[in-house]
């Protein structure tokens, strides 16, 4: 939500700067600018809507020099306008300053600015903190790299709300400033460089030496030295860290989109969430991450899974997936209520809070919030050096490399795996014989192999996408560990093609989403060979008896389907706990597929972001 990128150095700031907020731009894209510093000059380019406008302005009005901050916009305080576009700058028109996240108290503060004579240009919290440190600064005797960081300690001491930001300052054309409390920032370090960013994959094609600064962190960079500080004044201990993937991980390579190549990359991602976490020779799963031992997780009789969206319908198919595997009940939290609901946590429950990111807000504040409580909390999370993985007493990594698509796709899947992984282990402590779960084991190998031949069945999907792409409803409906699929195929449909898409367990239809149903209105039903089959097929019988078309998920070698249903797409067979993984495969295919068609932009639909850090 939002992106930072800064360089100091000793080239062209401005390539870089673009470079890295093009790849930001999942983030955020209701408008971008840059800060450029040549000498003791000033230049600042602000554009509304995509990054390739501000190219454009770049290119009829160009900037040189080797230091400047820049920023791709998600809209929070203040519409979409070229004014509360970042960066923005003080009173003196000298300093400039992107920001990440929200000053809560910022209606005071400008109150209080306004006092003292300071005009806006903007509706934004942003431009604020630009006046608060422009003030400290200008009060300063001295213009030096100290007097900088000191301007913006003192600033930030007055803000209550969350932040990352970077700051420059044409008086001091050698230095920049970065700041972060709830906002990520992340310092990479180059030869006679640095670069600061909101996220890694902005700077990786320039370095993999990084350092995630922690919550209430001042780092000062120049070209060939930086200092870490805290907000406090004290110095702090910080860590060089080595980015695990490659700056092609972040590209589209021979895909039209991130969406679709991330989607095909989930035999591997999926591969990779399992890898050396199966042990044959004890039929079991191993998550050391839990740090926790046999007789511990032996004590735990109840789970909490929280997260938001995609993550809580992961949640949701994990309650199925560990009941069945673990006999342990299973209760899923929408992370924005965990905080709100004053939920009772026994001794024994095991709180797990679930996030591609590790970013979200509201996930993070459920972490927080049942930490506070006092209650070891474990976090499943894709990025690795983010705030939930950090703050969370232990967890599973998922492994998929960076997912740049706002709508998820491959971290799903591998939440699946997770959630499968666990009820594998918690189950072989309890009821589960070893051969049961070597079988367990021996079918989760194989899903690499069945993802990839289902998504082999793209052009079929294609084709039943381009047939519906015109409709202005769509149900989506399934059973038991299938109902949490319906819904995420409801939310990817939603969410990137704009038709309004919902996800029903199947026999919910006759308590009232029936009457939805006519012949313009969709439904898909995700009906594999299993112990509910025959129950979905009344649905469907339902559905098509008042003329509704529909499309269903069946497995491969059914032949029912296909007499009663419009389209039928045949994934191939897996044992209940894993069908889930390979059900979502189509759905995520079939609205990519119809978004394209519709020609609406699939990695970065209207008003959304990637990774929502505000609550
Ligand atoms: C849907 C989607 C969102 C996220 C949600 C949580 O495609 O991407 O619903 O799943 O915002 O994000 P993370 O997992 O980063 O906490």
């Amino acid at each position: 939500m939002c992106g930072i990128v800064g360089y100091i150095g000793r080239s062209e700031a401005l390539p870089v700067l673009m470079d890295g907020l093009r790849r930001l731009e999942y983030r955020g894209y209701d408008s971008s600018g840059v800060a450029i510093l040549n000498g003791g000059s000033l230049a600042v380019r602000k554009a509304v809507g995509r990054i390739a406008n501000l190219a454009e302005l770049i290119q009829s009005e160009p900037v040189h020099g080797q230091v400047g901050i820049s920023h791709t916009r998600w809209a929070t305080h203040g519409g979409v306008t070229h004014e509360n576009a970042h960066p923005h700058l003080d009173q003196s028109g000298h300093l400039s300053l992107v920001h990440n996240g929200v000053i809560e108290n910022y209606q005071k503060l400008r109150e209080q600015l306004t006092e003292r004579s300071h005009v806006f240009q903007s509706q934004t919290d942003t431009e604020v903190l630009a006046h608060l440190v422009g003030e400290a600064f200008d009060r300063s005797e001295r213009r030096d790299k100290a007097a900088l960081v000191e301007a913006v300690r003192e600033a930030l001491r007055q803000v209550i709300g969350t932040y990352g930001i970077a700051v420059l300052h044409a008086d001091v054309p050698g230095i920049l400033v970065g700041a972060r409390r709830g906002s990520p920032l992340v310092l990479g370090i180059g030869k006679n460089e640095h670069f600061l960013a909101s996220d890694v994959s902005a700077i990786v094609a320039h370095t993999r030496d990084v350092v995630y600064l922690n919550d209430y962190e001042i780092v000062a960079i120049q070209d060939d030295r930086f200092e870490i500080s805290t907000v406090s004044g004290s110095g702090a201990d910080f860590q060089i860290s080595k980015v695990e993937f490659s700056a092609e991980a972040v590209d589209k390579g021979r895909f039209p989109h991130y969406m679709l190549k991330e989607i095909y990359e989930q035999p591997n991602s999926v591969r990779d969430a399992m890898r050396g976490r199966l042990s044959a020779e004890e039929a079991t799963a191993k998550l050391g991450g839990l740090e926790m031992t046999n007789a511990d997780l032996r004590s735990v009789d109840r789970i909490v899974l929280s997260g938001c969206g995609t993550a809580f319908h992961a949640a949701l198919a994990g309650e199925y997936l560990i009941e069945s595997l673990a006999h342990i009940p299973v209760e899923c939290e929408f992370a924005s209520e965990f905080r709100y609901r004053n939920l009772p946590l026994d001794r024994d429950t095991l709180v797990f809070v679930i996030s591609q990111s590790g970013e979200t807000a509201d996930t993070l504040a459920a972490l927080r919030e049942s930490q506070r409580k006092g209650h070891r909390t474990l976090g499943i999370c894709n990025n690795v050096a983010s705030t939930i993985a950090r703050e969370s007493d232990g967890g599973v990594y998922m492994h998929a490399g960076p997912e740049i698509g706002v709508a998820a796709t491959k971290s799903f899947t591998s939440q699946l795996v997770i959630l499968t992984l666990l009820g594998l282990l918690l189950g072989r402590i309890r009821h589960l014989s070893h051969a049961e779960g070597r079988t367990i084991i021996s079918e989760m190998e194989k899903l690499p192999d069945l993802i990839a031949r289902t998504i082999e069945l793209d052009k079929q999907i294609e084709k039943i996408a381009k047939k519906y792409a015109r409709a202005e409803n769509f149900l989506f409906m399934g059973r038991q560990a299938n109902y949490p699929i319906a819904l995420e195929g409801a939310l990817k449909l939603k969410e990137i093609s704009y038709i309004s898409a919902s996800g029903y367990p199947s026999a919910e239809l006759k308590h009232g989403v029936i009457a939805l149903i006519n012949e313009e209105t969709p439904s898909l039903f995700i009906a594999p060979q299993d112990a509910v089959f025959d129950q979905n097929v009344s649905n469907i019988e339902e559905v098509k008896a008042r003329k509704g078309p529909v499309i269903a998920i069946g497995t491969e070698g059914d032949t029912a389907l296909a007499k009663i249903c419009d389209d039928v797409i045949l994934i191939p067979h897996a044992p209940d706990y894993l069908t889930p993984i390979l059900a979502v495969l189509p759905l995520q295919l079939l609205a990519y597929h119809i978004a394209a068609t519709l020609g609406c932009d699939v990695d970065k639909p209207r008003n959304l972001a990637k990774s929502v850090t505000v609550e």
